[in-house]
């Protein structure tokens, strides 16, 4: 799919990630560890440590978009394998962070929705979105675009002596929204 472009002043681009966008995706990343209701990571990340990562999210599989205004990556969007056996091919894991001055400006949806109308060329069919349960925005924002709740793990996840819920939303791109 090509970039999207810009049709305002401020507005980001949404286009595939390059590698030297991986330091700010990590920054990104990392800016969300502390909150302890974005991801189950307790310390900050490397580059050196993503970089298998990122060159495995190759752009015609499992691509990693980013949000780019005036050349700074704002917000960033992966597809991930759910679980890396053949039969799963056509299910991908959403992960997306915004960073934290952006966050609120409805970026998060504008790379979902980039996501969404490329995930049928790119052999996607079902969308999971695992999130902790208690992460109000990621919960509402994957609602806003048809995902609904598939699942409950109930404390699975141990945060500074905190137990956390984790909720798995799913999306069928080949089925009608669920309009509730
Ligand atoms: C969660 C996140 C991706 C949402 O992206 P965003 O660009 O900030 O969100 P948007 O501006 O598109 O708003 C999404 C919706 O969530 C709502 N929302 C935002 N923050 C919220 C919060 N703390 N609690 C409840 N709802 C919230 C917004 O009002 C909006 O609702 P609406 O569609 O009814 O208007 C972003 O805040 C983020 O990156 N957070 C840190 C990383 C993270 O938690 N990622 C998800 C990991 S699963």
């Amino acid at each position: 799919m090509r970039d999207v472009p810009a049709n305002a002043a401020d507005e980001p681009v949404i286009r595939v990630a390059r590698l030297p966008d991986l330091t700010p995706i990590v920054g990104i990343y990392n800016a969300s560890i502390p909150s302890r209701r974005s991801t189950a990571d307790l310390e900050p990340v490397t580059v050196e440590s993503r970089t298998a990562w990122f060159v495995m999210h190759a752009p015609d599989h499992r691509p990693i978009w980013v949000a780019d205004l005036d050349g700074e990556v704002q917000a960033w969007l992966s597809f991930s394998d759910y679980y890396g056996r053949p039969a799963y091919d056509s299910t991908v894991e959403v992960g997306v962070y915004v960073a934290p001055e952006a966050q609120g400006r409805g970026l998060g949806g504008r790379l979902l929705e980039h996501a969404i109308a490329a995930a049928p060329a790119l052999g996607v069919r079902t969308l999971l979105w695992i999130t902790f349960a208690i992460n109000g925005g990621s919960v509402q924002l994957a609602h806003r675009y048809g995902f609904r709740r598939w699942g409950l793990l109930p404390r699975v996840t141990e945060l500074e002596g905190e137990r956390k819920d984790i909720e798995i939303l799913g999306l069928e791109l080949d089925r009608p929204r669920p309009t509730d």
